[in-house]
Formats: structure tokens, sequence, C-alpha cells
């Protein structure tokens, strides 16, 4: 038996800091997706922002169910959006921002696990990661260079 460890890194940005252009406006395209989230049960509303190759953008927002299971996040909407509109085009940047008291002020926006799970199949079906961008309630910034570092040890992944 031996005891192992995994390390992440990732950049923290707070508002002393200047985020990089390519950063500050898919932030921005985020922060627009959380206008049409439709979040009337839980009142916190997610807008995702995904950046593709050709540089087009896609947005996605939480859509919610009075039948609670059959909503979802702004993630997958997002990137299945991408993958119906364009099949063939990597996705290079994923970002995403909230608007709401459900999670704390010091909280993390932290992408739920079943989001975690398709980026991880954008990833393997594209061949190549992306990155990922959370705009925390505190607006402070969270970017992973590769987004399968916020997922260690996936079901199926080496
Ligand atoms: N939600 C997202 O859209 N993305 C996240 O990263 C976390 C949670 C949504 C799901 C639900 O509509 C609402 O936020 C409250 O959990």
């Amino acid at each position: 038996m031996k005891s192992k460890k995994i390390q992440i890194e990732y950049k923290h940005f707070t508002k002393d800091d200047e985020l990089p252009k390519h950063i500050s406006e898919i932030i921005e395209k985020s922060k627009e997706a959380v206008q049409n989230a439709y979040a009337p049960y839980s009142k916190f509303k997610v807008g995702a922002a995904v950046r593709l190759e050709s540089g087009k953008i896609v947005l996605g927002n939480n859509q919610e169910n009075i039948a609670y299971p059959s909503g979802i996040c702004a993630e997958r909407v997002a990137l299945f959006s991408a993958g119906a509109l364009y099949p063939t085009e990597k996705v290079i940047q994923l970002a995403i921002a909230s608007e709401g008291d459900l999670i704390d002020e010091k909280a993390l926006l932290s992408p739920c696990g079943a989001c975690r799970q398709v980026m991880a199949e954008v990833i393997t079906r594209q061949g190549c990661s992306f990155e990922l961008i959370i705009l925390n309630p505190d607006n402070s910034v969270l970017l992973f260079s590769k987004a399968e570092d916020l997922m260690p040890l996936l079901f199926g992944h080496e």
C-alpha cells in the first residue's frame, strides 16, 4: 500500500489583480448569460459562456423546473448547446458567474459533479482540455488552465 497525494494548481485573482483581457472578456459574457437564467425556485441565477476555437461564444444559464431534477445547470446548457450547434469545434474556455444568495459571499461557485462529468466528456471528445474560469460571489476569480485539474480520479480516465 502506498499513500498518494494529489495537488492541483490554479490562479486566484482578487480585486487588486488585473485580469488578462481574454479572461475578463469571457467573464463579461458569463455575466450577460446570468440575465437569462430561469431560476424561480432557487432564486440563484448562473450564467456560463463557452468560447470555441473559432472565437464564437455560446451562452448558457440554469433552467429550472417545478419537478426539480428536470432542471439543468448553466454549464451543461452552454456545453450541450455548443455541441449541438458547432459539433466539430473545440471548446477553449468555459466561464461561469452567478447572482443570488444561495451560497455565502465567501463561498466558491464550484461546478457540481454532473457538470464536471460533462466537462470531462468534452475534453475526451475533443482530445484536449480547456480553461475553466469561475467568478466567485466575492468577485474574485479562479482560473484553472486545464478544467480536468478540478476533477481528479475521474471514471474512465488514466
Ligand atoms: N447551478 C448551476 O447552474 N451551476 C452551478 O455551478 C451550481 C448550481 C444551478 C442549479 C440550480 O438551478 C441552482 O443553481 C441552485 O443550485
